[in-house]
């Protein structure tokens, strides 16, 4: 008894002690963090007690020095004018500093906050507003980790960055603006230890040069969306341990070495939007752990090698936009049982499109438009539970579309499908035999264009409470628009242009949900696509990618035979962004209630039969960027305002009574006689119908997939924060494809 009361009492003194001792901080090391929570402006640390060592975010080592000092995503800044590093340099036993996540601002280079940190082994800077050079030589031999991504460090890495550091595993200065060459000195013989390597999202330029396959521990190494040019360096193929390599978006050029086979522990090989030519590598198939095979947007040729189908973890396979071809008949995808995401659109692949692809169970998005693949689509296609995304147009003839549309109708969970230029001259599936029609529940985007299809639109469509893009531009379709159309709740693209429609512009249509109520529109979530899609704002420009669908609140109904007035009720669909109703038959005034869009940004009514004036109301319509009225009967002077006035002529020519700049006729007070009155026929130019056509061509070229481009055809000109993220290509993509353009554009015209 009285022996545990002793033991108790011991117990008591001796954790007494140890309380004591680890809580013994540093009274210099204190007074540095109070000095670094006194230059924070928020938010307030509650660093008061005596004992440093209890502090938020502080951990000290037996002897009370600090060694952690970890305070990520605390919302941290500093006071205008102090700086990180002076209030850090004095903790010199810290072994790990996070503070990423936070809003520090300063340069790491100003002071020497290195310099004394001699037992630094983590340091992650991460999501910062760090700026400047980085200092010539990291602190300590014992660092192990470096995250500085995610700032604004510039400069390039100094060549004794990494001098003495022999332990390091991993190190991150992705997104940040760091130029010169890739610091393929990183790996000095007795460093063996690296893992880690991530460089994308900067400025680097010139070739990688050899080095890196001294990394004999190297499993990740990412430098993609840089300016690196030059052929993948030899020695990277000795790293035999890599796991990763992601390249994406730079200007490499040359073959893949058939060494590659030797990494054989690779799972992801990303060289995307290159220059990359020549034949693929004959035993890509010894990568059997290869998952993710994305090689887009290149210049390879030849067949795909056959030894891939031994890649039998594949999950994506993503080929497009090359010059490869074969028979692909040959290729037996049934051994893919993982695949997801398969892409080969845009080469010149041949054969019937493999039936053995229905047997991968776990496929969500297939896409081989612009091929010469013999596609039929088959029953068995449903049995791809998953399948969310279907592009299979720009190929062999596609025909009988009414059995199509039945089968597909049963993919449940299809959100994209696109059918461009198949089933030419059919008619549209209509009546009986869609009489329970019941499918596409999920369907987004819809693109028939350019099949050349007769009918007329048809009521099934209706039933499509998702839709959110519908193209049939290209179409012999007849009949009038009807007026379901303005009740499709998510409907925001309509695409209809080059087709025979007739009547009016359904009065309906300007309630569509989504062009009216901006909440409607906020509602809709986006979701992401399982491929990217891709467009270029104009016919010379960089493709853009876009993971999901964007709001492109769009009606294209030019070229048709529309007739009447155009409705004032067209004022309503205030979020409208562009309107196109050119080469049509409408009649009457241009209602001033057009002025009520107040977002449009292309307003095109030429080569309709329009009179009276030009609304003055249009001087307020700011984001116009494209805008014409010619070839109509218009008359009157053209409104006074900076917006108008900055087109070109020909945007108000072919009216012959309109006057005032930027035509060059000068306004009378008095209308002199009335001049001969032109035709809309007479007028419609050549020259006119191509300046339209020749975008949507050129879309449908570069993307094998109309449905989405042609309305994004416009975005980089938009302000909204959430186009940000479009990123650039090489120039390279638009000469090779602005040749077949051109071929496409004189089948068409
Ligand atoms: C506290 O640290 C300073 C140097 O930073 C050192 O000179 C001093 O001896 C330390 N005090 C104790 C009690 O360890
Ligand atoms: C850091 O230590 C030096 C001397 O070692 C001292 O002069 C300076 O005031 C200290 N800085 C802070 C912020 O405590
Ligand atoms: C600050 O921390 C001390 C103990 O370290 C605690 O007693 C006190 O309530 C805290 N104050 C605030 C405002 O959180
Ligand atoms: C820094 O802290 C964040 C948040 O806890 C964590 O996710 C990150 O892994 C840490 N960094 C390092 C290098 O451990
Ligand atoms: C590097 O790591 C090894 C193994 O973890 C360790 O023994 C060695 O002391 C470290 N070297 C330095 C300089 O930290
Ligand atoms: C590097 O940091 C970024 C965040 O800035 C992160 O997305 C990326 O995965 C990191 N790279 C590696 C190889 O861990
Ligand atoms: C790059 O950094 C910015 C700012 O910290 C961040 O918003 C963005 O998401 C980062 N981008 C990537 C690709 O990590
Ligand atoms: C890399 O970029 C810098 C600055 O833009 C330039 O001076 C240098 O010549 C470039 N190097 C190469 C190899 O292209
Ligand atoms: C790659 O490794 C082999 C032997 O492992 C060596 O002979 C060769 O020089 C290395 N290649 C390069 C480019 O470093
Ligand atoms: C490949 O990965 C396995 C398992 O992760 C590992 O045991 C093996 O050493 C790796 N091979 C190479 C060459 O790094
Ligand atoms: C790499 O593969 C080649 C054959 O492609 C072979 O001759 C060489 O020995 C391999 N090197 C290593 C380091 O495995
Ligand atoms: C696939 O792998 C097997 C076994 O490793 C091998 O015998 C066969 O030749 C390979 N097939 C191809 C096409 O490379």
């Amino acid at each position: 008894m009285a022996n545990a009361f002793l033991f108790f009492l011991l117990f008591i003194f001796s954790s007494n002690i140890i309380f004591e001792n680890i809580h013994a901080c540093n009274q210099s090391e204190r007074s540095s963090l109070r000095f670094l929570a006194l230059t924070l402006s928020s938010p307030h640390l509650n660093w008061t007690s005596a004992d440093c060592c209890n502090w938020e975010g502080i951990t000290c080592n037996e002897g009370g020095w600090i060694t952690h000092l970890q305070l990520p995503s605390k919302g941290l800044k500093l006071k205008e004018g102090t700086f990180l590093s002076s209030s850090l340099g004095n903790l010199t036993h810290l072994t790990h500093l996070n503070l990423s996540h936070n809003s520090l601002y300063g340069s790491l280079d100003q002071t020497e906050l290195f310099l004394s940190m001699n037992d630094l082994e983590i340091l992650d800077l991460s999501y910062n507003l760090l700026f400047g050079v980085l200092p010539s030589s990291l602190p300590s031999s014992h660092i192990r980790m470096v995250d500085l991504s995610s700032n604004r460090l510039q400069g390039e890495i100094p060549s004794f960055f990494f001098q003495q550091a022999w332990n390091l595993t991993s190190f991150n200065v992705s997104n940040n603006t760091f130029s010169g060459p890739i610091p393929s000195f990183i790996c000095h013989p007795s460093s063996s230890s690296l893992r880690h390597l991530d460089f994308s999202f900067n400025k680097f330029n010139g070739s990688i040069s050899s080095g890196l396959g001294k990394c004999s521990k190297l499993q990740v190494f990412r430098a993609g969306y840089n300016y690196l040019s030059g052929t993948l360096p030899e020695d990277i193929f000795n790293s035999t341990t890599l796991e990763e390599i992601s390249l994406l978006r730079n200007s490499l050029y040359g073959a893949v070495s058939d060494r590659i086979s030797n990494l054989t522990n690779l799972t992801t090989l990303d060289l995307s939007y290159n220059q990359l030519n020549g034949v693929l590598p004959l035993h890509l198939g010894k990568l059997s752990k290869l998952k993710h095979v994305l090689l887009d947007f290149n210049y390879l040729e030849g067949s795909l090698p056959l030894s891939l189908m031994n890649c039998t973890n594949l999950i994506e396979l993503r080929m497009g936009a090359n010059n490869l071809g074969g028979d692909i008949s040959m290729l037996n995808f049934s051994k893919f049982s993982q695949l997801n995401k398969l892409d080969l659109r845009h080469n010149n692949f041949f054969g019937i499109f493999p039936r053995s692809l229905y047997s991968c169970k776990f496929l969500k998005a297939i896409r081989v438009g612009y091929n010469n693949l013999e596609v039929q689509i088959q029953p068995e296609i449903l049995s791809l539970k998953y399948l969310s995304f279907l592009s299979l147009g720009w190929n062999k003839r596609l025909t009988n579309i009414s059995e199509a549309v039945k089968i597909l109708m049963g993919c449940r969970r299809l959100v994209v499908l696109s059918l461009a230029s198949s089933f030419l001259g059919e008619e549209m599936p209509n009546g009986v035999e869609m009489a329970d029609f019941n499918g596409f529940q999920n369907l987004q985007i819809l693109d028939l264009n350019s099949c050349n299809l007769s009918g007329i639109i048809p009521s099934w469509l209706s039933k499509l409470k998702n839709l959110q893009v519908l193209n049939l531009n290209h179409n012999r379709i007849t009949g009038s628009i009807p007026s379901w159309l303005g009740t499709l709740p998510r409907l925001q693209t309509l695409m209809m242009q080059f087709n025979q429609l007739s009547g009016e512009f359904p009065k309906e249509l300007c309630t569509i949900p989504m062009l009216v109520s901006g909440k409607t529109a906020a509602q809709v979530g986006r979701i992401s696509l399982e491929l990217p899609i891709y467009c270029r704002p104009s016919a010379h420009a960089k493709p853009l990618q876009y993971n999901y669908i964007f709001y492109t609140p769009f009606i294209y109904l030019g070229h048709n035979c529309l007739s009447g007035n155009i409705p004032i009720e067209i004022g309503q669909l205030q979020l409208l962004q562009l309107l196109d109703l050119s080469a049509n038959n409408f009649s009457g005034n241009i209602p001033d209630q057009i002025s009520n869009l107040k977002y449009i940004e292309v307003l095109d009514l030429s080569m309709n039969h329009l009179t009276g004036k030009i609304p003055a109301s249009f001087t307020g319509l700011n984001f116009l960027s494209r805008f014409n009225v010619s070839y109509n009967n218009l008359r009157g002077p053209i409104p006074s305002s900076t917006q108008l006035q900055s087109f070109n002529a020909s945007a108000f020519e072919g009216n012959l009574k309109l006057c005032g700049a930027p035509l060059s006729n000068e306004c009378q007070t008095t209308m002199g006689a009335d001049a001969p009155e032109m035709s809309t026929q007479d007028a419609d130019t050549e020259e006119h119908q191509i300046s339209w056509f020749y975008v949507f061509v050129a879309l449908g070229f570069n993307t094998g997939f109309w449905g989405v481009c042609g309305p994004l055809v416009l975005v980089t000109k938009w302000r909204y924060a959430y186009y940000h993220f479009l990123d650039n290509v090489q120039n390279k993509f638009h000469v090779m494809r602005a040749k077949r353009m051109a071929s496409m554009k004189r089948r068409f015209v």
